[in-house]
């Protein structure tokens, strides 16, 4: 950016409406300007961090006037931890915006004829709705501008949420709205118990310190499982701590820890100890029962994940006849989902503990026209897959945000399945992928899903016809 652009301000911008990715945008003589943690409707002098010639982005400095659509944010926490970052909007309006950012990215990444985009379908639940939340042990809390500039001392150990763009920063948090259940309770009893018994939490940058993660789970069934990641394997301690929450959380029905001593949190390749309970938890839909374990990717809105599975579903169509491929299909929960309906389901996911849980849900609910297996999808997907496999009659695809590999967009336009149905987090990916999808098929349906109320994030499942 050039010189004379950086901390230039803008007064009086107008905030016009939502982009991609949560931004708000104004203009200012002829140019774009992205602004964060505004709403559409405020007046505000803006501050440019950032400036390319086509567009410039910016942080709010002064607010002349508020938007009238704004509402007062219900968590204390708000403005520091970047979780619930729309909290300001109301919920119909949150809805409108991410149905908007799915027509616009439709309209501007991937340029075909498009049906109308269905009314998004909103969360029964805007509050509570998760089933997984992951904190962070620190002994480096974040301090609000009111905390320093009060000049007294503050405990700076802390359990929570990471500040945005900050690694070693941690908001420590008293009531996180997400996640209902005994999740507040166990985080801040630990928490206290932590302090209480002088544990040390730990220290991110120099990556030392006993207690490190902790993360909790819970179902629609009442079960919960809590994982306690410790940066020491001090077996005393470790003692300690879980005889606590066993003796204070009787409901805890997987209760969990795990050494890890590596530079960052991820325990894919680490050992999990189960202390009491099962190694499990048990979410359940429409009678099945999907077995969650701590490796385990689990969609993390239950009761939004069933309605998103039921419009993959009815998009299939599916009568009973179908071969029906599941791409990235984690641990198969769509591929059970909709194997009654359909001859025989391929599931296919690059990880191999997802691929295990996958089978091991087709047994635990007595479904045997399932069949899964674990590669990488551009390369185990093709002619010689296909040789040994019938072909497809409905693709589901459920890629990471990332979208799919240009060869296994390649590989679907050669397979000529009848119907594609797309569901995805990431709906820019999305539509890059439909563009090049639409040489051979046409796009009949267009859903969004609201999976995750109070952040910008929207689900959307595009349903696929080959052309005749
Ligand atoms: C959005 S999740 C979908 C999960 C599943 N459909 C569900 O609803 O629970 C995307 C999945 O794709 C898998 N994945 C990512 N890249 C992959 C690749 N290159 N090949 C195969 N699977 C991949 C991830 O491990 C993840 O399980």
């Amino acid at each position: 950016m050039s010189r004379k652009m950086k901390n230039k301000v803008i007064n009086n911008l107008r905030i016009e409406r939502i982009a991609a990715e949560g931004k708000c945008v104004g203009h200012h003589e002829g140019k774009v300007v992205f602004v964060q943690n505004v709403a559409p409707g405020d007046l505000v002098d803006v501050r440019i961090t950032r400036g390319k010639s086509s567009f410039m982005e910016g942080e709010a400095i002064k607010f002349h006037e508020y938007s009238k659509d704004r509402i007062e944010p219900f968590c204390s926490h708000f403005g520091t931890c970047g979780g619930c970052k729309w909290q300001h909007i109301n919920y119909d309006l949150q809805k409108t915006y991410k149905w908007q950012q799915v027509v616009d990215q439709f309209e501007r990444i991937a340029k075909v004829e498009i049906p109308e985009v269905l009314p998004i379908l909103g969360s029964s639940e805007t509050r509570y709705y998760r089933n997984k939340l992951d904190y962070t042990f620190s002994n480096n809390r974040w301090l609000t501008r009111n905390e320093i500039d009060s000049g007294e001392e503050f405990e700076r150990n802390a359990l929570g949420f990471h500040v945005p763009k900050m690694f070693d920063k941690i908001v420590d948090i008293n009531h996180c709205y997400l996640q209902g259940g005994i999740s507040n309770e166990v985080r801040n009893s630990l928490r206290d118990f932590a302090l209480d018994e002088g544990l040390t939490f730990y220290d991110l940058k120099k990556q030392k310190g006993f207690l490190r993660n902790l993360i909790i789970r819970t179902t629609t069934t009442g079960e919960s499982m809590v994982i306690v990641q410790f940066g020491e394997n001090d077996a005393s301690g470790i003692e300690k701590v879980m005889e606590f929450l066993n003796m204070k959380f009787p409901e805890i029905t997987s209760l969990l820890y795990i050494i890890n001593q590596k530079g960052n949190e991820t325990f894919n390749d680490l050992n999990v100890h189960t202390f009491s309970g099962k190694d499990y938890i048990e979410e359940e839909m429409e009678g099945l029962k999907f077995r969650i374990g701590p490796k385990s990717f689990y969609q993390t809105n239950s009761k939004q994940a069933y309605e998103l599975y039921k419009v993959a579903r009815y998009f299939a169509e599916l009568k009973g006849d179908e071969v029906v491929y599941d791409l990235y299909t984690g641990t198969g929960t769509i591929a059970n989902f909709v194997a009654k309906q359909a001859k025989q389901v391929i599931g296919i996911e690059y990880v191999e503990a997802a691929i295990a849980d996958a089978k091991l849900n087709s047994q635990v609910n007595g479904l045997e026209n399932t069949l899964f297996y674990a590669g990488d999808m551009k390369d185990l997907l093709n002619d010689e897959f296909i040789a040994d496999h019938a072909k497809p009659d409905v693709i589901i695809t459920d890629p990471p945000r990332a979208g799919m590999h240009e060869d296994v967009v390649k590989m679907l336009l050669h397979l000529e399945a009848p119907k594609i149905v797309y569901v995805s987090c990431n709906p820019a990916t999305q539509a890059r992928d439909v563009a090049l999808l639409s040489e051979k098929y046409i796009i009949d349906k267009i859903q969004p899903v609201d999976m995750f109320p109070q952040t910008f994030h929207v689900e959307n499942v595009v349903r696929l016809t080959l052309k005749k």
